[in-house]
């Protein structure tokens, strides 16, 4: 229509595909993993069945879930000489940008989790990136703070040693809570995947011409960073920090958003397939006020941030445009809760969403299909003929 090609409908691979793992409903406001709900998963689950779930199809029997946890702790150790990429970058360096390029380098102490051509060469790349990751992770933040770095305890479980390995102390010893590890279980569960999003769809596409799994995750993390994407949770707390700031003037940010000719967003609202409200967003509010609750915290951003999204909900603007808090409106107030920094905030999104990456790329990969290669609709010029430089 209008003069727009269309491309053959049997073009292979144009950018969309059939998949098994992750069902989302726009309009109902409906997210399933392997078709379970989220809200049950949320609630019944913890991180590392829902992770195998993602991955393998099913929830694991306490056989498979032992095997899985045993075989991811016997892959946490990292290279020593990775360390000497970690002290090349300055402390400033944003941890998104560290970890895409740690996952990255992982390769070359990996070499065997390029080529997986078998599920059992496949199965042992996907147990060290699900054991060496939240290592990366935690040491990105830990480079920041000048900490020594931490390789974790395998005793403790795989959610709490994240925690651990982010927030032990030399000469201190290291306790576990639960409220905390409660709430950073469901965080991650909440975030493990959501189809074909900007950062699932670079793991696919990159995994598509057989880079291997930890390249492509490299390649997603760095799509993940983006603010319109995944690095969303941090833009919200910076703009709920400046309107408490700025003395908690929500109608003029709201009046921002508004105005065509001001770049500034909403951040943490709207969504290119929720056009009703995110399910996961419905699932955070409520955990941030209980975990506020229980650790007895005051933070005004959260009242900030209720006011925001109610005077929102209310406003023609947000509405005609189906504009709901999505994912990231609520996360970062339980992160910061948790004594997590701000930069740190896009980093629990991709520890969150390494499973449902880990997934994508290997059912990708199970169904042989071919090297992506979406294509366009041109609009550029027709044939012309060359003009010598003098006769421009
Ligand atoms: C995630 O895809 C996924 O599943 C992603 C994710 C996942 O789990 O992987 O869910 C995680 O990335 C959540 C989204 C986080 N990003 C943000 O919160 C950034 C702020 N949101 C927007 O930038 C925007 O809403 C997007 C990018 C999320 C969605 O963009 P769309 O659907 O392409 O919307 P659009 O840019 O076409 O905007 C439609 C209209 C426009 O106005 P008009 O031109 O029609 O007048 O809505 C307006 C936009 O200006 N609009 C906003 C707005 N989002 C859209 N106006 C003010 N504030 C906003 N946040």
């Amino acid at each position: 229509t209008g003069g727009v090609t269309t491309i053959d409908p049997g073009y292979k691979n144009t950018g969309s595909c059939e998949s098994g793992i992750t069902f989302l409903d726009g309009e109902k406001g409906i997210l399933r993993y392997r078709g379970y709900s989220i809200e049950e998963l949320a609630e019944k689950a913890d991180f590392l069945e829902v992770a195998y779930l993602l991955i393998f199809g099913e929830l694991p029997t306490a056989a498979q879930l032992n095997k899985f946890d045993k075989d991811i702790k016997e892959e946490s150790h990292v290279d020593e000489d990775m360390k000497k990429i970690l002290d090349g970058f300055p402390k400033s360096a944003h941890p998104m940008g560290v970890l895409s390029s740690l996952t990255s380098a992982l390769i070359a102490f990996n070499p065997g989790s390029v080529d997986v051509a078998s599920e059992e060469a496949m199965y042992n790349a996907i147990v060290k990136i699900m054991a060496k990751f939240p290592v990366l992770a935690a040491w990105t933040m830990r480079k920041r703070k000048s900490l020594p770095l931490d390789y974790g305890d395998n005793s403790l479980g795989y959610v709490e040693n994240i925690h651990k390995m982010m927030f032990s102390r030399p000469n201190k010893t290291y306790e576990p809570n639960r409220i905390v590890n409660d709430a950073l279980d469901k965080l991650l569960i909440l975030h493990a995947d959501h189809e074909q999003n900007c950062s699932t769809s670079t793991v696919r596409i990159v995994g598509s011409s057989h880079a291997g799994l930890f390249a492509s995750l490299s390649a997603g993390i760095s799509a993940l960073w983006g603010p319109l994407h995944g690095g969303a949770n941090q833009a919200v707390i910076e703009m709920l920090e400046a309107i408490k700031a700025d003395g908690g003037d929500t109608a003029k940010y709201i009046n921002k958003a508004k105005d065509k000719d001001d770049p500034f967003r909403l951040m943490g609202f709207g969504h290119r397939v929720y056009k009703n409200f995110d399910p996961r967003a419905k699932i955070i509010k409520k955990s941030a006020e209980e975990v506020l609750g229980n650790l007895g915290i005051e933070d005004p951003v959260l009242d900030i941030a209720k006011g925001l999204a109610s005077v929102a909900l209310e406003d023609d603007y947000f509405v005609k445009r189906k504009l709901y808090p999505n994912v990231d409106f609520y996360s970062g107030i339980i992160y910061r809760s948790l004594g997590i920094p701000t930069e740190m905030f896009t980093v629990m999104f991709a520890l969150g969403r390494l499973p449902g990456w880990i997934a994508q790329w290997r059912e990708m990969r199970l169904r042989k299909e071919p090297i992506g290669r979406p294509r366009q609709i041109y609009v550029g010029e027709n044939l012309r003929s060359f003009v010598k430089v003098e006769d421009r």
